[in-house]
């Protein structure tokens, strides 16, 4: 087996981090335009640079739960079949012991140089004088892939998507390309497609299986099916 996992804000919300588009998600209350473009950034950097310090804080009081830790037990029980690709921001899955994580809209406790592209750990509270340690400028930003910008990874994605005979989303919508296409070429390369959500996502007739439920539940579930 060859498992490639997507994930999305949905496996981090039992751990009290918020998903986007849900009752009470990101993006009912605040303005993507304004906190998760290039543009807002250049318009009002401080509100889109106290927007991700909010973020980093509440992700540093969260806990990973017992579907990040399912997933880890699977990348342990399975060393080099795994390939865990995330829309999430969050640490969590690092937290929970997944060695092989690939952060594709990139990682809130990672600080960007606009100027020179370099990176370093955030600091708890980014600021705008925060100066870069590699060039010294003061051209800081959250190292985020905003709406508009392309992902991170996009080679070794297709590349593990490519070659899996297994393809997992967990807790996401299917809204966001490129990352919502990803089912239908793994399909497309003959691999066995499940989604594990809340409910049915925008993109679930791709999947030929489906499993509904909270990912604290589901996940393990899922993973206890693949090592027996
Ligand atoms: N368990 C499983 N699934 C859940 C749970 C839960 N406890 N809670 C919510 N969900 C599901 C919802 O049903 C929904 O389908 O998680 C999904 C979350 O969807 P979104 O909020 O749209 O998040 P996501 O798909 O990760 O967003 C993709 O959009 O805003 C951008 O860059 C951001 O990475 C993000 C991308």
């Amino acid at each position: 087996m060859r498992i490639v996992i997507l994930t999305g804000a949905g496996i981090s919300a039992e751990s009290g981090l918020g998903t986007f588009r849900d009752k009470d998600g990101l993006w009912t209350k605040y303005d993507l335009n304004e906190v998760a473009t290039p543009e807002g950034f250049a318009k009002n950097p401080q509100l889109v640079t106290d927007f991700y310090n909010a973020r980093r804080a509440n992700c540093a009081s969260a806990q990973p739960n017992a579907a990040h830790h399912a997933l880890a037990r699977l990348e342990a029980a399975l060393p080099g079949q795994v390939t865990l690709i995330t829309q999430n921001v969050d640490d969590l899955h690092q937290r929970a012991g997944s060695g092989h994580v690939i952060q594709m809209h990139g990682a809130l406790m990672s600080a960007l140089c606009a100027g020179c592209r370099h990176r370093w750990p955030a600091p708890p509270v980014m600021a705008l004088t925060d100066r870069c340690p590699a060039c010294g400028q003061a051209r800081t930003r959250p190292d985020v892939v905003w709406f508009g910008e392309i992902p991170y990874h996009m080679d070794a994605i297709a590349e593990a998507v490519e070659t899996c005979t297994h393809f997992a989303a967990i807790g996401t919508s299917g809204q966001v390309y490129p990352a919502a296409g990803l089912v239908a070429e793994a399909r497309g390369n003959g691999a066995q497609c499940i989604e594990l959500n809340l409910e049915p996502s925008e993109i679930s007739r791709v999947f030929q299986h489906r499993r509904y439920g909270p990912a604290s539940e589901v996940v393990p579930a899922w993973v206890d099916s693949l090592l027996d």
